[in-house]
């Protein structure tokens, strides 16, 4: 199967009370673990790829990689482009086979955003591509650029219409509480997901699909893991896995996790190093960081979006 856009995995998640999964990929285990999850499940998938994984990875390896996946696991994959922050970047991507992209413009004034925002959707449509854009500022880290909680700001309801209008989107990733990164709240802090905003940008644009970045829940299990092999993450907290659940059941449709993915792989390696010091080939240590993100994604699938068995096969 070639890659899909997101159009038939948006409307079927929206009528179906769940979520896809946007998992972020920098290198072959991750690809791997995050896609022998998803075809254990049937679940339909979003890879996304961030300026920094390009920068790492090359476009070409990305690319590759994506299509050794299709080809092993014959799944709906869409691969996307991730907080997109100019229209060349985005259309590098378009032209380089990317079906979903993101462009980012949550940081400019209202018009600014628009206008970048409709210049790459004119651009992307035309090629059969979608488009996320992004109203509201999440606090956290994101590629090189923190944001820092007081500059982060709540998605205002009255603007969705008129942005989603104006622009042409596809989708829209909204703020309402969560935040990039490992550090989500201060430690004493009760999490919360600004539920009556999303109601409200739900009431607005009927059926038009929502899309939550910075949904890591942090897991506590491997934190623990990192902080007893030698890591160093006191105070890594994330989103309840219920709030996001719950999110998913309304008009939330994509849902973005990478630092769970990062953690539970830097634990795995953490661990398999301190039990076996002597060990040196790194496919000893890479082994069980694949089979972590293979868990994780696996359980992101089953307990917070509700995806499995959606896929169309
Ligand atoms: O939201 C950003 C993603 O976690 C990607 O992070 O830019 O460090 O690859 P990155
Ligand atoms: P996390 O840092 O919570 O995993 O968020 C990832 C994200 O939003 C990617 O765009
Ligand atoms: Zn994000």
């Amino acid at each position: 199967m070639p890659l899909v856009t997101t159009t038939k995995m948006f409307k079927d998640a929206y009528a179906g009370g769940y979520a896809i999964g946007a998992f972020n990929v920098n290198n072959m285990e991750i690809v791997q673990g995050i896609t022998e999850a998803a075809a254990q499940t049937r679940a339909p998938l979003i890879l996304q790829v961030s300026a920094g994984a390009r920068k790492y990875a090359k476009h070409a390896y990305l690319m590759k990689l994506v299509e050794a996946a299709l080809e092993d696991t014959g799944l709906p994959i869409a691969l996307h482009l991730d907080h997109g922050n100019s229209f060349e970047l985005c259309k590098s991507c378009i032209d380089g086979g990317f079906t979903s992209v993101m462009i980012d413009g949550s940081h400019l004034p209202f018009e600014e955003n628009i206008a970048l925002t409709r210049q790459v959707v004119e651009y992307a449509h035309d090629k059969g591509v979608v488009v996320e854009g992004e109203l509201g500022r999440l606090a956290g880290i994101e590629d090189d650029i923190n944001v820092s909680a007081e500059d982060s700001s709540y998605t205002n309801p009255d603007e969705v219409e008129e942005f989603v209008s104006r622009t042409g989107v596809d989708s829209l990733a909204i703020a309402i509480g969560t935040s990039h990164g490992a550090y989500k709240f201060k430690p004493g802090q009760k999490p919360q997901l600004r539920f009556d905003i999303l109601e409200e940008v739900g009431r607005r644009l009927p059926g038009f699909p929502i899309v939550l970045h910075g949904a890591s829940s942090v897991m506590p299990e491997y934190v623990e893991v990192v902080n007893r092999y030698g890591g160093n993450m006191p105070g890594a907290v994330g989103m309840p896995e219920e709030m996001l659940r719950k999110a998913a059941s309304m008009a939330v449709c994509k849902i973005n996790i990478d630092s769970d993915l990062r953690l539970a792989m830097t634990a795995a390696v953490r661990r398999h190093l301190a039990e076996n010091p002597e060990h040196f080939d790194p496919r000893q240590y890479l082994t069980p960081a694949r089979d972590a993100i293979r868990e994780v994604v696996t359980h992101k699938i089953n307990h917070v979006l509700g995806c499995a068995g959606k896929a169309d096969l």
